[in-house]
């Protein structure tokens, strides 16, 4: 449990806050709309992801010791994952996996753009793992360098320790111009941990899709770019593609799992060996 009623409820209001056609005046407008859930869910957030916690965090689960699963597996253990609140309204996670994956499909990509889509939220098996939700979801963005301001809820970062280190409030703080993505460390969230887990098996731009969807103040709001190198300007172009399938592929229909089963059994076999680490 948590501030938000449900994990969904972060997903949500970022597709309100990027809902298309939006102008600016309204963009600015989340700071009064929010509901007080959501910004506590910030606060904690911001409060909390310094340093040494993301470190901690990957110590813990990188080395993916939580035992074996194959991703039919995993699917149903994050089923598992209800939502208190309201269950009849809510998709369940694997149905938000689905559509997600079927609007993918029906735009006619490649099929790993498909399958990024059919398990982008599986690491929100943290939350299984007893992880709060602020480290499981959120705007994902750099540690150990100054806070942009394009940060939704960005006065947050006040009373986070990491605030009170000049090493790490410059503009670089601990890292180099240009150094690339992948030796930032980002806030600890579903997308890092997932990329972990899966990055043996997939085409790379499927990867940057897992690993930076939450990274909203860098796909979005072009903040550090500064960070990253061209070939990660390259893969971000795959990261907003894939975006407004995340976003925006709800739809009142439930998908129909046993009915597109094999297609996505096949799909999965020929990524995945059965089971992987976890
Ligand atoms: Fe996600
Ligand atoms: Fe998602």
């Amino acid at each position: 449990m948590g501030p938000l009623q449900n994990l969904e409820q972060w997903d949500d209001f970022v597709g309100q806050r990027y809902k298309p056609n939006k102008d600016q005046e309204e963009f600015r407008k989340y700071d009064d709309t929010t509901p007080a859930g959501v910004r506590e869910f910030y606060r904690l957030n911001h409060t909390h992801q310094t340093v040494d916690f993301v470190r901690a965090k990957k110590q813990q689960y990188l080395a993916k010791q939580r035992g074996k699963m194959n991703i039919w597996e995993a699917l149903d253990y994050l089923n598992t994952l209800v939502d208190e609140s309201d269950p009849d309204t809510d998709l369940s996670q694997i149905e938000h996996n689905l559509q997600t994956a079927e609007a993918i499909r029906r735009d006619g990509h490649p099929e790993w753009f498909v399958l990024a889509g059919f398990i982008h939220d599986l690491g929100k098996l943290l939350c299984l793992y007893g992880e709060p939700q602020w480290a499981v979801v959120g705007d994902t963005f750099p540690v150990g360098c100054a806070y942009s301001d394009k940060i939704v809820f960005h006065e947050f970062f006040r009373d986070n320790p990491d605030s009170n280190v000049p090493q790490y409030r410059t503009r670089l703080g601990i890292y180099e111009e240009g150094c690339g993505l992948d030796k930032v460390d980002l806030s600890w969230g579903h997308d890092e941990y997932l990329y972990h887990v899966v990055k043996d098996y997939l085409p790379e731009p499927a990867l940057y899709m897992i690993r930076y969807h939450s990274f909203y103040p860098g796909h979005r709001e072009g903040a550090y770019d500064y960070l990253l190198n061209e070939h990660d300007r390259e893969m971000f172009e795959w990261v907003r593609k894939f975006n407004p399938y995340d976003l925006y592929s709800k739809g009142a229909e439930r998908p129909k799992l046993e009915q597109l089963r094999p297609y996505y059994a096949d799909l999965v076999s020929r990524y995945f060996p059965d089971p992987i680490s976890w």
